[in-house]
């Protein structure tokens, strides 16, 4: 075999190889806490862009990351220009926050419950965010939660800057408050295993 093809084929098992382990270690994840963790296997990486792209480097802010799980919207926050210490990262899991800790040089990662955001964040629960990218499985928490969870990340960032939700019924995850906060759709992504919808929620005053 030539050279090439040799270099060629090893980063393609490379690639792959590390794909497949963390959908193993996502699925074995799931396996020990399906309530936390939600899904089966991992958001794509077409998902994870797509939702990474409303931050904003251009105020200089952190970014606050919800249920990083094997980080693949971590890698897309980073992706769209968030340097590693201006990310902000709150797992449940140990075993994720263990393995995030090791693949992400200079993220600070929080082995926390984002529900509890001013006992998890510590030192850092008066920083004004940028934009909140959650992963959270909310519709496995009761309604009230979720209204709760969604205003307490609203207060964190400021008024127009969005909190962006992935949820996979038809419907948004969290209620409608007209007059406390404002819903829109940003997308559905079909390259997504289940299909995925994209939630955005914003202050408008
Ligand atoms: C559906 S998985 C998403 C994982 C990853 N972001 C992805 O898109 O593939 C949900 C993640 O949220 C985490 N999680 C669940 N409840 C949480 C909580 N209360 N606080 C922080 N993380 C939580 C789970 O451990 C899991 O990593």
């Amino acid at each position: 075999m030539k050279g090439n093809d040799m270099t060629l084929r090893m980063k393609v098992k490379e690639r792959f190889g590390k794909k497949f382990d963390d959908e193993i270690r996502f699925f074995k994840g799931w396996v020990s806490n399906t309530k936390a963790v939600g899904a089966i296997i991992p958001t794509s990486s077409v998902t994870a862009r797509r939702m990474a792209s409303v931050v904003s480097t251009a105020s200089g802010l952190p970014v606050l990351e919800l249920g990083p799980g094997t980080g693949v919207i971590t890698k897309a926050i980073l992706g769209a220009g968030i340097a590693p210490e201006k990310l902000v990262s709150v797992e449940f899991s140990t075993d994720f926050y263990n393995y995030l800790v090791e693949r992400f040089h200079g993220v600070n990662f929080i082995n926390g419950d984002a529900f509890d955001l001013d006992k998890t964040l510590g030192d850092l629960k008066d920083t004004t965010f940028d934009s909140v990218i959650s992963a959270v499985p909310l519709l496995n928490f009761p309604m009230h939660r979720r209204v709760e969870l969604i205003e307490d990340l609203l207060s964190r960032i400021p008024v127009g800057r969005p909190v962006v939700q992935i949820s996979y019924g038809p419907l948004s995850p969290v209620v409608a408050m007209p007059d406390r906060y404002q819903i829109s759709h940003l997308d559905f992504v079909v390259r997504n295993i289940p299909p995925a919808q994209l939630w955005t929620y914003r202050r408008t005053h």
